[in-house]
């Protein structure tokens, strides 16, 4: 498998010279300061556009624009999972007893939003910034074309060999590939089936023969020897999430970084049950009860145990919050965010 020469990747021209990046994080554990440590380490930051609204994500802009004019921001193209409002009913009532346990209420019926989507992209026209990224769904070409032309590098996530030719006929200049062992939602355009278990490394040499497109490959990568695995197999760079929720930088929450820490924790698991969207988390005792119950839908089921993983996080209770994770959690440290990402590079 052939590595791309260096300055193929759009991103040289950007000035990022570092092969490891902050992959975005929506939630809360990507911050301005995440995104700006990252490129002092001369690489790149994505902020995580997701759940905020346009007004939101123009303030975090301007924080970052005040340190930085490198950086990608990251938004979740709409891909809505519809669910049956009695499907949703019959999931809302397993869940009823931890909602009373809270003391709070659940939406009676599903709620369904685009996150802002038009909003965001209304921002990002007005005042176009360096590097957009898209997950959940490949944006219309006339989307990518109208950011392309305004100067933006557009990046699309992509899960297989299928939707990185379905990317890479849409118009994109970059794919970012994600691989099965991802902390937090997968990207899948198919998310009522779990993606494939494949090894980073071997997918993004899969989609290195399918797109001649440059690559920024994630997913489950700890350590300097996975990184350098990854760039061996034909990623332009890697970008990490997990490795740095530790970080002084990291805005995750107490709970969610007390879990990360606690080497006595079990494995991570891909579940539906938080958001009805697979997603990868440190296994607790709400996917243990409710992964084999949860159906597909998103945005409702999202909303719906929205209110119980917010209460649990506020009472310190980590059995019922989404502990969003890769594989390799158990070797995230903490630390500057700069320092381990040059670290992650050194086995290069
Ligand atoms: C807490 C958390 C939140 C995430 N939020 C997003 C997001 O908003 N957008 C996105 O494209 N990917 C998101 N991801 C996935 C990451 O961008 C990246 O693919 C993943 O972290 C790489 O795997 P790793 O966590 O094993 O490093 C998230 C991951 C985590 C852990």
């Amino acid at each position: 498998m052939s590595v791309p020469a260096p300055g193929t990747s759009p991103l040289a021209g950007l000035g990022v010279t570092a092969p490891v990046l902050a992959a975005p994080m929506a939630g809360g554990p990507t911050t301005a300061a995440l995104v700006t440590a990252a490129a002092r380490a001369d690489g790149l930051g994505f902020l995580a556009g997701g759940y905020k609204t346009a007004e939101q994500l123009h303030a975090q802009l301007a924080e970052v624009r005040s340190v930085t004019p490198v950086f990608g921001v990251n938004l979740f193209a709409p891909n809505p999972l519809a669910i049956e409002p009695a499907e949703y009913r019959r999931y809302a009532e397993t869940l009823r007893p931890l909602a009373e346990r809270y003391g709070v209420e659940l939406p009676p019926e599903p709620v369904e939003d685009d996150d802002y989507w038009e909003q965001k992209l209304d921002l990002l026209r007005r005042d176009p910034v360096p590097v957009v990224s898209f997950t959940f769904a490949i944006p219309p070409a006339q989307v990518i074309a109208s950011l392309r032309s305004l100067g933006s590098v557009v990046a699309a996530t992509v899960t297989n060999a299928a939707e990185a030719r379905a990317a890479t006929d849409a118009g994109v200049d970059m794919l970012a590939v994600q691989g099965w062992a991802a902390g937090g939602h997968s990207a899948t355009l198919t998310p009522r089936r779990l993606p494939e278990p494949v090894p980073t490394a071997v997918l993004v040499a899969t989609i290195r023969d399918a797109s001649r497109l440059p690559v920024i490959a994630a997913g489950g990568l700890a350590t300097p020897a996975q990184v350098a695995d990854v760039i061996h197999a034909g990623a332009a760079a890697v970008m990490v999430g997990t490795a740095l929720l530790r970080t002084s930088e990291s805005g995750a929450s107490a709970v969610h970084q007390a879990a990360i820490a606690d080497r006595s924790r079990g494995e991570t698991v891909l579940t539906r049950s938080f958001t009805g969207r697979p997603a990868r988390a440190i296994s607790n005792q709400f996917t243990d009860q409710y992964d084999a119950l949860a159906p597909s839908g998103y945005p409702a089921l999202h909303h719906l145990t929205s209110p119980i993983r917010k209460a649990a996080a506020a009472a310190g209770d980590l059995e019922a919050v989404h502990l969003w994770a890769g594989t390799g959690y158990q070797q995230a440290t903490p630390g500057a965010a700069a320092d381990i990402l040059r670290a992650l590079s050194t086995a290069l």
